[in-house]
């Protein structure tokens, strides 16, 4: 029986997991999402053409591989269905997509109460991507969430009607426009009509495909300091992107887990409120987002930009197993005269004993950087480790050293082709 290779977000999200996804995937039979919803981006160039996903895995755009929406997604039909049409347009088959039946549903109301509550959150905003993620979790844990198969049902009619005459009391307390019920019916009904064709039993599905020894890659949305439960509290996601998440979001048990790709970028990242303790909010910073283009596949914004701090990274291969790294955007980083890298965190003069989600704690530390030259340019040509300048080796030798695992990835441009993979 074959075992389910697990890519996943080691830091703050946008670590470049879609490059990764898209270079292990090109010989799977099967992509599959577990978790979160269209809060993710995930972007890939291939053959000139630029695709950004943000909830069908992008292993659609391998012929003949299966793209899996698991049980934990929360589905937005309306972006779906706006992705496999895009998608139609570009000349790709899409009847390779499989959707949950468990999967619940994201509709108007959620999007309007994500923007009610950062609103009401005034000075303490998460940031979210307004896309109602967290209220269609939150609904499904109080236990009237709607779910793709209830779209066929009796049940919806009921459930949307319940759902929205409740959440109309909440807006018009709020001066918020209430919402029509049957407007929403008939639209989603159009929906669930148009998606009818891909929705399954995804967890028999994926059953089935390893014992018929198929390769199944699991594309990690988010990352492991945005988890509800380990991330960064209350700056965090409603789910969980770490590797429990992915057990729970597919019904694959633990047994099915193969490799565990923990995936993070050269220098860290972060869109949203909340700690990010390597920050460089100074020119660093304002260079490192230009030399990264960093700035949000889903909300377009600038994204907070500081040094891989490896404190926080240690700790995500602690909660995920993560057996590999793959260290994206080394050519960005190399741009820069001198790099840091955050080795240990130091409160009251003392060094702490590894990471904390504590955020008074993490308000109050200080980064313990060793420094590194950089200065190495046009690396992107570069396919093999051994050809790497030797500043740009000095450098991934210490990130291996400290956290005591391989890296077999190293992204050294934007395209495609612009990797080392060393499979040691
Ligand atoms: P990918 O898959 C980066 C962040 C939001 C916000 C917090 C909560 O591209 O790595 P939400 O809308 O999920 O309730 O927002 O989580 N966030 C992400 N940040 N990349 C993502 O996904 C993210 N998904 C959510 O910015 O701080
Ligand atoms: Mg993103």
């Amino acid at each position: 029986m074959s075992k389910v290779d697990v890519v996943l977000g080691s830091f703050y999200g946008d670590e470049g997991k879609g490059k990764i996804i898209d270079y292990l995937g090109s010989h799977a039979d099967a992509f599959l999402r577990a978790t979160g919803g269209n809060n993710a981006g995930h972007s890939i160039e291939v053959d000139n053409e630029k695709y950004v996903f943000h909830l069908i895995p992008s292993g659609i755009l391998n012929k003949g591989t299966l793209a899996i929406i698991g049980n934990g997604v929360v589905i937005d039909p309306k972006v779906l269905i706006e992705e496999i049409k895009s998608l139609k347009e570009k000349g790709k088959d899409v009847s390779n997509l499989r959707i949950s039946t468990k999967a619940h549903v994201i509709f108007p109301y959620h999007i309007e109460m994500d923007k009610l509550q950062e609103e009401k959150r005034g000075n303490s905003k998460i940031g979210t991507t307004v896309r109602g993620i967290g209220p269609c979790y939150c609904d499904k844990y109080e236990r009237c969430g709607i779910r793709i198969e209830d779209l066929y049902t009796d049940k919806f009619k009921e459930q949307l009607k319940i759902n929205v005459t409740n959440k109309n009391q909440i807006f018009k307390l709020n001066n918020y426009e209430e919402l029509d019920y049957e407007k929403i019916y008939q639209e989603y009904l159009e929906y669930a009509n148009y998606i009818k064709e891909y929705v399954c039993d995804t967890t028999a599905l994926v059953h089935k495909l390893l014992k018929e020894d198929k390769k199944i890659i699991c594309e990690g949305a988010q990352a492991t300091l945005l988890d509800i439960d380990f991330g960064c509290y209350p700056y965090v996601t409603s789910s969980n992107p770490t590797i429990g998440g992915i057990i729970t979001g597919s019904g694959l048990n633990a047994h099915n887990i193969g490799e565990v790709y923990g995936v993070t970028k050269a220098y860290a990242s972060k869109v949203g409120s909340g700690p990010f303790v390597t920050e460089q909010d100074n020119e660093i910073g304002d260079t490192i987002r230009e030399l990264g283009h960093e700035y949000g596949a889903t909300t377009k914004r600038p994204r907070r930009c500081g040094y891989l701090d490896l404190v926080a990274l240690k700790y995500a291969i602690d909660l995920n197993g993560i057996t590999a790294l793959c260290l994206n955007h080394l050519d960005t980083i190399g741009k820069l005269p001198k790099i840091k890298l955050c080795v240990a965190y130091k409160k009251d003069n003392k060094i702490l004993d590894g990471f904390t989600t504590n955020l008074e704690e993490l308000k109050q530390v200080e980064p313990v950087y060793e420094e590194f030259e950089g200065n190495f340019l046009d690396i992107s040509k570069v396919r093999s480790r051994k050809d790497l300048p030797e500043n740009a080796l000095k450098y991934i030798k210490r990130i291996e050293e400290y956290l005591e695992i391989p890296i077999k990835f190293i992204g050294v441009g934007a395209l495609r082709e612009e990797m080392i993979w060393e499979d040691k």
